[in-house]
């Protein structure tokens, strides 16, 4: 799994404390990255001992782990999520950059549909402003308009390599990701619909005013802020 800044014991904490907004009979929103991990893992545990919840996941990642944890699966076409719990690369005002996992396509239509959207970071991901290059999951065929337009935004975009593989990362979608960055991000409701009308454009990672909540793990408890 892609590891990323913060320490674990925080994330766990997050994680831990998210899995606690789950009420029995739930349908949940399974996230991906290594906080959301920890959620999935809460979540089995907690089937293990009774409780019972459907999870529909966003990305391969967090199926695979889901039915590791014993989690029964679901999709959006037989339910729609109580609960998502997803992590994220930046939070600012209860807007999120996501999109590290190249899963943000999947986690925003699932975390969207959801009747409240749990956000679990560690300390490391608050800002006070955006500023966190924005991944846009393109049609592999548009890339580079893409990329020009993105320019045209004021944006620097990159190509996501691979790791472990030659060439770009694929997404579970067949797609390929631009990390565009931006600087720091004004107003992200703006560029949020700038990046959405561009052609080619498969889903970026800004997630502007879905968050419900924000659970902030540390070494030693959780904070929940309300958005
Ligand atoms: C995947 C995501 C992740 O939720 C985001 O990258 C945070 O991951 P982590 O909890 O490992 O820092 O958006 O597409």
């Amino acid at each position: 799994m892609k590891a990323s800044g913060g320490s674990e014991a925080a994330k766990r904490t997050a994680g831990e404390r998210a899995a606690e907004f789950v009420d029995d009979g739930d349908v949940v929103g399974l996230g991906t990255g290594s906080t959301a991990a920890h959620a999935i893992r809460a979540l089995g545990r907690d089937v293990d001992s009774g409780l019972d919840c459907r999870g529909i996941p966003t990305s391969f990642q967090s199926r695979e782990l889901a039915r590791e944890a014993g989690i029964p699966l679901a999709d959006l076409d037989e339910a729609t999520p109580d609960v998502a719990i997803d992590g994220a690369d930046q939070v600012a005002d209860g807007d999120l950059v996501k999109g590290g996992g190249a899963a943000h396509a999947r986690e925003k239509y699932v975390d969207a549909a959801a009747d409240r959207f749990v956000v679990v970071v560690d300390p490391s991901k608050e800002a006070d402003a955006l500023d966190h290059p924005v991944p846009v999951e393109v049609l592999p065929d548009a890339r580079t308009v893409v990329a020009d337009r993105a320019r045209d935004l004021g944006g620097d975009p990159t190509l996501r390599s691979a790791e472990r593989k030659d060439g770009p990362v694929v997404t579970d979608n067949g797609n390929l990701v631009l990390d565009c960055e931006f600087g720091t991000i004004p107003d992200p409701a703006a560029l949020a619909a700038d990046l959405s009308a561009v052609p080619g454009v498969v889903e970026h990672g800004l997630f502007v005013g879905l968050a419900d909540d924000v659970v902030v793990g540390t070494g030693d408890g959780a904070r929940v802020r309300e958005c």
